[in-house]
């Protein structure tokens, strides 16, 4: 895969009333064309200044930014990079601007100078993608928070990007909300091959991405799949964030004694590594049962004779 984001050495500090934060050190990092990539990593350890830095809305302190080719210190690319790369927020309130679901959607379409048949065969595509057309009508007030998000995504989407990158997107949302989103990036990422940044507390969210990259006091700490990350329990709860449900409880069975390999991630491997276990357990009684019963007989047979 060719690299869509590119960030070379970067730093990131924040000015302050007594001096500067440094919220970002020496980060390399890239991430492929058409990728789904989760951002996971404790408070402050810098992954909303990272969001930031990939659509632009701040430029490194040192190093370099290229997306798609487009370096983000250079002004005259701001705007190309902020239509390629759109942010979602956390909170969906903050990010309704307009009275009914369509006028939303065509909101930043407004300012680009298309033709009126073109914005409206964007609005249809958006529609369509995120599933909101028998909304379209509505008040963004009356959605729920999910639904919002799906309209805040589709005003990204008019904008044709290449990357979302959602920033807590699903922090506030109840679990349904939550999957509503999350089923429309998977959908995104596969569907129509739309590079996905999903920066998340919810551990869960990650088992699908391609890729797990764990952020800790503005450094990379780990980057691979979700299994590597997830498969080395002692080094993410050190990094203080939690595994997803389903590796935690395996990791207390597997500390409890039982058999099964670290990293699992879905209650279909639990159970089939569990049920893999069981097979073997049964299978090493019955041998040793085997055993005993032909000893026994044995020792019988000496006790007749
Ligand atoms: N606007 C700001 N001014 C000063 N410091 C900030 C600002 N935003 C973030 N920081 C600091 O930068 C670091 C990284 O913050 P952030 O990128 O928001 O982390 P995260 O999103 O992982 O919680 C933290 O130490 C935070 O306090
Ligand atoms: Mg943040």
């Amino acid at each position: 895969m060719t690299p869509l984001i590119e960030l070379k050495d970067v730093s990131f500090s924040y000015s302050t009333g007594n001096g500067s934060v440094e919220a970002l050190s020496g980060l390399n990092l890239s991430i492929d064309d058409g990728s789904f990539v989760a951002i996971v990593g404790s408070n402050g350890s810098g992954k909303s200044t990272f969001a930031k830095l990939l659509n632009a809305l701040i430029v490194p302190s040192s190093g370099s930014v290229v997306v798609d080719g487009l370096d983000s210190h250079d002004k005259s690319n701001v705007y190309a990079i902020r239509s390629k790369v759109g942010l979602v927020f956390q909170n969906p309130d903050n990010q309704i601007v307009s009275d009914t679901v369509e006028d939303d959607i065509a909101f930043g379409l407004e300012n680009m100078g298309l033709g009126v048949d073109e914005m409206k065969r964007r609005l249809e595509v958006c529609l369509s993608l995120t599933g909101l057309a028998a909304l379209r009508h509505c008040s963004p007030d009356m959605l729920s928070g999910g639904q919002k998000q799906l309209v805040a995504i589709a005003g990204i989407l008019a904008m044709q990007p290449k990357c979302v990158v959602l920033d807590e997107a699903t922090a506030m949302l109840d679990p349904n909300g939550r999957r509503m989103v999350l089923g429309l990036c998977h959908r995104l990422n596969h569907e129509i091959g739309m590079t996905v940044v999903l920066i998340t507390h919810h551990m869960e969210e990650c088992i699908d991405a391609d890729r797990v990259v764990v952020f800790d006091k503005g450094h990379l700490a780990m980057d691979g799949t979700p299994r590597e990350v997830f498969s080395n329990a002692p080094l993410t709860r050190s990094l203080g964030f939690k595994l997803p449900p389903v590796t935690e409880l395996a990791e207390h069975l597997i500390s409890s004694g039982i058999d099964i390999p670290h990293g699992i991630l879905t209650s279909e491997e639990l159970c089939s590594a569990l049920k893999a276990a069981y097979a073997r357990e049964v299978h090493s009684k019955g041998v040793h049962a085997n055993e005993v019963h032909a000893k026994g007989s044995s020792a019988k047979v000496v006790h007749d004779v």
